[in-house]
């Protein structure tokens, strides 16, 4: 083994060490939420269109981009709400991809329309400015 690739691994093995943590980061920021609010913004316009590939594939995602916000929220006792305004946007993103997946566009769409909802319940109190 030359040094660099030593040297590398003692990073990552440091890092997994320091992080405690896989490598994707699980911070709650301004890029991750743009990225939520693309897919969101995509999910409503895949289940009007009655897209369900897409549609699925949208809200999957959204199940397990909140379920990581739920996990970062969990770590930290004074946002202890934040956890179950999470976790209340996890289950309706997963409502919607049970609905998508039974082909029924109704159900899916009142899905979306209360998880759209749900955002501004958390941001109300953690998003500052
Ligand atoms: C569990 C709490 C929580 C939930 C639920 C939540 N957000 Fe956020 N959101 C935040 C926080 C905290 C910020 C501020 C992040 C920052 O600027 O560091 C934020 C910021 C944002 C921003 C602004 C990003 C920017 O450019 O500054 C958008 C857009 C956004 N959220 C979309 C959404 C959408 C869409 C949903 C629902 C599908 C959602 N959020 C659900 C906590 C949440």
């Amino acid at each position: 083994m030359n040094l660099t690739k030593k040297t590398l691994l003692a990073c990552i093995v440091q890092f997994a060490l320091i992080a405690g943590a896989p490598c994707a980061s699980d911070d709650v920021d301004a890029d991750l939420m743009r990225g939520i609010d693309d897919t969101a913004k995509s999910l409503d316009s895949d289940v009007a269109q009655k897209d369900a590939k897409a549609a699925a594939a949208d809200a999957r995602s959204l199940v397990e981009t909140f379920a990581r916000v739920e996990s970062h929220y969990g770590q930290k006792p004074e946002t202890a709400d934040a956890v179950g305004f999470a976790h209340h946007t996890q289950e309706l993103a997963a409502q919607a991809l049970q609905a998508i997946e039974a082909n029924d566009f109704d159900a899916a769409g009142d899905s979306v329309a209360q998880l759209t909802r749900s955002c501004k319940n958390c941001h109300e109190v953690y998003k500052k400015d």
